[in-house]
């Protein structure tokens, strides 16, 4: 399951490179990325749908150079801010390939899409649509996002398709903004092209029926707009949210099930309403670069009380998803391998937290001591991208491995670049009124 962590003895090697030497070149925490196998993931994902778009969801994992890669690829963008505007612009990301989301646009991230040419522009609510109306280039292309009301297996902070949550227009006709009404609204809107309708259900959603029912509910989706505005719909995207297994044991995505069975759930429902199939669009995020991913801390010290923990040098400042998710993960140790047994421990962070926990009760070797080296697999997608400076602690770099060759992708956050924004004097402003 996880392809790049190869457990080869005497110690691990990642992408072809021996890991305590990464550790020792790049220091500690640090995010290791494998290209191979980010590249490999977007292949997959293209082949296994050769006719629909492949948009990489680029809040897991917002670097200009895992940008450049999915760019190589071929796959499309998702973007929500201006800020992730400005990284896919500073690769050159083709504008047509991009998507801008997001349930608050700001006028900057309006103002950044529509510079850059962004190809388009999924609105999620009335207000978003009267505001880009007069701001949009003539002929800009506009999807709405629907809440098609379908629950996904998944943590509640992350489930995004059913009603009562912030995000989508509601298909309920008694809903004061539903779904006709923004139909109504950007037709009403001279410069937008209304191209298609989005949905979102959730993230590390495993169960292949739950993205079948939504497919099924958005083309029928499209024949409502289509009887009651008489407007075809070319373009359907189903988001992203695909699982991936971070432990051993855990449920894998199945990828092959899904292309198979949103395409025949598409084709049977656009049939059955005579309408044309439309171009589909996926948004697969985690599922590109989280194992591809694997971040490295250094023991700090082992403390053998009721339960022993193993303190590291990183925490929930590079790893908050176990503390805001309850994410599980495995974790290793990074030299080879030892006669000790293996005992439970709990690996945990440096931040003044208890909630500060990286792997609960994972196997480690009864001999692990302060200054080892701990792996923990499968980190690629929403770490670096939710990192924080919590405690003042920076944040570890981001350092692609390809074929034992490593290239610093983003570097490690120095106190210098922590002492930046300050204005130790203090900034008078005048406020005038
Ligand atoms: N498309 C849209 C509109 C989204 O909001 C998201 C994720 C995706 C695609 C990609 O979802 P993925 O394939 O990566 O699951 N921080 C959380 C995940 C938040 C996902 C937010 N939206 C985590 O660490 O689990």
């Amino acid at each position: 399951i996880l392809p790049s962590l190869a457990c080869a003895e005497p110690e691990l090697v990642f992408a072809g490179a021996p890991v305590g030497r990464l550790a020792a070149r790049f220091g500690t925490p640090a995010h290791f990325i494998d290209e191979d196998a980010v590249r490999s993931r977007a292949r997959a994902y293209r082949e296994a749908l050769p006719d629909a778009e492949v948009a990489f969801a680029g809040k897991a994992l917002c670097t200009a150079g895992v940008l450049r890669w999915i760019a190589e690829e071929g796959l499309s963008l998702d973007t929500c801010s201006a800020g992730e505007i400005a990284m896919a612009r500073s690769v050159g990301f083709p504008a047509e390939r991009i998507l801008l989301h997001g349930n608050a646009k700001t006028p900057e991230d309006f103002k950044a899409a529509i510079e850059y040419g962004v190809g388009r522009i999924v609105v999620d609510s009335l207000d978003e649509i009267a505001q880009l109306g007069p701001l949009a280039r003539a002929g800009q292309q506009v999807m709405i996002r629907v809440t098609p009301d379908v629950a996904a297996d998944t943590h509640a902070a992350i489930s995004t398709g059913t009603e009562g949550q912030k995000f989508g227009f509601s298909l309920d006709r008694s809903v004061p903004e539903n779904l006709d009404r923004a139909v109504a609204a950007v037709l009403a809107q001279p410069s937008l092209r209304l191209t298609g309708l989005h949905c979102h259900i959730g993230s590390q959603v495993s169960r292949v029926d739950r993205f079948e029912l939504a497919a099924r509910k958005m083309a029928a989706t499209l024949a409502h707009v289509r009887e009651t505005f008489g407007v075809t719909l070319r373009q359907l995207d189903l988001g992203g949210g695909h699982a991936v297994a971070y432990r051993e044991g855990d449920p894998e995505f199945d990828l092959g099930g899904y292309a198979r069975r949103i395409r025949i759930a598409l084709a049977f429902e656009c049939t059955r309403h005579g309408l044309p199939l439309p171009r589909l669009t996926i948004e697969p995020g985690r599922a590109i670069v989280a194992s591809a991913g694997m971040t490295v801390y250094r023991v700090c010290s082992v403390k053998r009380g009721s339960r022993t923990f193993v303190a590291v040098d990183g925490g929930m400042s590079d790893n908050p998803r176990p503390a805001l998710y309850g994410a599980r993960y495995h974790a290793r140790l990074v030299r080879g391998h030892t006669k000790a047994s293996h005992v439970p421990m709990s690996v945990v962070g440096r931040h003044c937290e208890s909630g500060d926990v990286l792997a609960e009760n994972v196997p480690l070797p009864s001999d692990v001591h302060a200054g080892d080296l701990i792996a923990v697999p499968c980190t690629g997608a929403y770490h670096h991208s939710l990192g924080s400076n919590y405690n003042l602690v920076g944040r570890p770099p981001v350092v692609g491995v390809r074929a034992g060759t490593a290239t610093v992708l983003v570097r490690r956050e120095s106190e210098d670049d922590l002492l930046r924004r300050e204005c130790p004097a203090g900034m008078p402003v005048e406020i005038t009124a």
